[in-house]
């Protein structure tokens, strides 16, 4: 390809460390979506014949049928995939082919490739979010009524429905959907045009084969945009978000299961079995989406290292930008996937959840509410009374619910009978129905404002 000074071979171990075809070839799609655009732009502007351009139209098609029906031989003498295809196409056409390359580069060709790439693993990182919260949404409406014990600290802190726990993540889910669109307006301008660096003496029209690639807009200068990788730190930082959201949710999943919870159960469509232990039955899916945060976070730390300190514009150093990206993405979604399906297959033992909820005195709180409301005493005053009321179960070995009203009343004698009234988890969860509090006619609310907007 640039045969006129070269005489030599590269060695084999350059040739090794060059080529970049058993990663790029991924993008064959895009490169030839990239290559018609251009082509037909050129025939457009008068830069190339007609009948030139139908030629490389017609190979480029060509080309695409065979590397789609497995037929095409990608050779890692012509490095990457924008020569292996250009390559294929003089084989077809003869030299016409080498009039598709007039007025634009590698350079920009590789980052309008990637671009277009990027583009559709956002797309679809968003469907498949989308696909997510409505498996969550539908567990909510199911369990909007469902108590089971909140935490902090890991530690019983007060009781909430299941349902409500759900929607938490589809609030979470919703705003990583927020990060990849909004990746997505950045990333969306075509730096086809660009050329090696510096742009182009030939009358290219570059907002032709920016909307035939669906983009916005030409990006505005051409150093930046063959030196340009943002776009894909910004999907994989959207990415490592998302994972971090899809690791917790895992690991409360593996927690929900473990046999001192038993919270949850997943059928043999999600689980494994041991191999020596013959009762058990192991959430792998939800260990190995908490695992692959760490191909996701590594993508993202990669490509920043690559990227620092990189005079502009190209380096070579830039063709590593593309393997960790697949690697990550390809983790996302079937990340994304496997956590839909272990939702949807999702069992909650609502008896375990319940009891687990009452312990732990967990409606603690509400009996300090109580005392403020019915007695009118501060609330730092309050707080003893249900501490001393605590103190009291624990020493008798019985739930806050369970004390009578006259030992009740050992730790405040202005408690009355009305207090049963607060200390049963349900009675605790329906009365916190503040905005954005976990009483089941919230969830249900909140349940139908999802539906809508996920179904719209
Ligand atoms: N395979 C290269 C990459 O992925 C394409 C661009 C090569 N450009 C160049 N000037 N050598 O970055």
């Amino acid at each position: 390809m640039w045969g006129g000074r070269f005489s030599g071979q590269v060695s084999e171990v350059m040739q090794q460390i060059n080529a970049s075809i058993g990663v790029d070839r991924r993008l064959f799609a895009q490169d030839i979506a990239c290559s018609l655009a251009h082509a037909e732009m050129l025939v457009a502007q008068g830069v190339i014949s007609g009948e030139d351009g139908s030629a490389i139209v017609e190979g480029l098609r060509q080309v695409k049928d065979e590397i789609e029906s497995g037929s095409f031989e990608f050779r890692t003498d012509l490095e990457d995939i924008h020569m292996n295809i250009e390559a294929r196409v003089k084989d077809l056409i003869g030299s016409a082919a080498g009039r598709m390359h007039t007025a634009r580069s590698r350079n920009d060709q590789v980052v309008t490739d990637f671009k277009l790439w990027v583009r559709d693993a956002i797309d679809e990182s968003i469907v498949q979010l989308t696909a997510l919260q409505l498996a969550l949404v539908e567990q909510a409406e199911r369990h909007a009524a469902a108590v089971m014990p909140g935490f902090t600290h890991l530690q019983t802190a007060q009781p909430v429905t299941f349902g409500h726990h759900c929607l938490a993540y589809v609030e979470m889910f919703e705003r990583d959907k927020g990060r990849f669109a909004d990746a997505r307006v950045r990333l969306n301008e075509c730096p086809l045009g660009a050329a090696a660096l510096a742009g182009t003496s030939f009358p290219i029209d570059r907002n032709q084969t920016s909307s035939a690639l669906g983009f916005d807009r030409p990006t505005s200068n051409s150093l930046d945009s063959v030196s340009d990788r943002d776009f894909a730190m910004e999907a994989l930082s959207a990415a490592s978000v998302t994972a971090v959201h899809l690791s917790r949710l895992a690991e409360e999943i593996v927690i929900w299961m473990s046999a001192p919870f038993g919270f949850v159960e997943l059928t043999d469509e999600f689980t494994t079995g041991s191999s020596i232990m013959p009762q058990k039955r192991n959430p792998d899916a939800a260990e190995l989406i908490r695992a692959k945060t760490g191909k996701i976070f590594g993508a993202q730390t990669s490509l920043q290292t690559v990227m620092k300190g990189l005079p502009l514009a190209y380096s070579k150093d830039m063709q590593e930008d593309k393997e960790q990206t697949f690697v990550a993405f390809d983790a996302l979604s079937l990340s994304l996937l496997a956590m839909a399906g272990m939702v949807r297959d999702l069992n909650i033992i609502k008896e375990k959840m319940a009891s687990a909820a009452a312990e732990g005195f967990s409606t603690a709180t509400d009996l300090a509410d109580w005392c403020v409301k019915a007695l009118d005493i501060p609330f730092r005053d309050a707080h003893k009374v249900a501490g001393g009321a605590v103190s009291l179960a624990e020493k008798k070995g019985k739930g806050l619910a369970e004390l009578t009203l006259e030992e009740l009343q050992t730790v405040e004698p202005g408690i009355t009978a009305q207090v049963f009234d607060v200390l049963s988890v349900e009675n605790s969860v329906a009365s916190r129905s503040s905005f954005g509090g976990t009483a089941p006619d919230n969830v249900r609310a909140q349940v139908k404002k999802w539906k809508e907007k996920l179904n719209s």
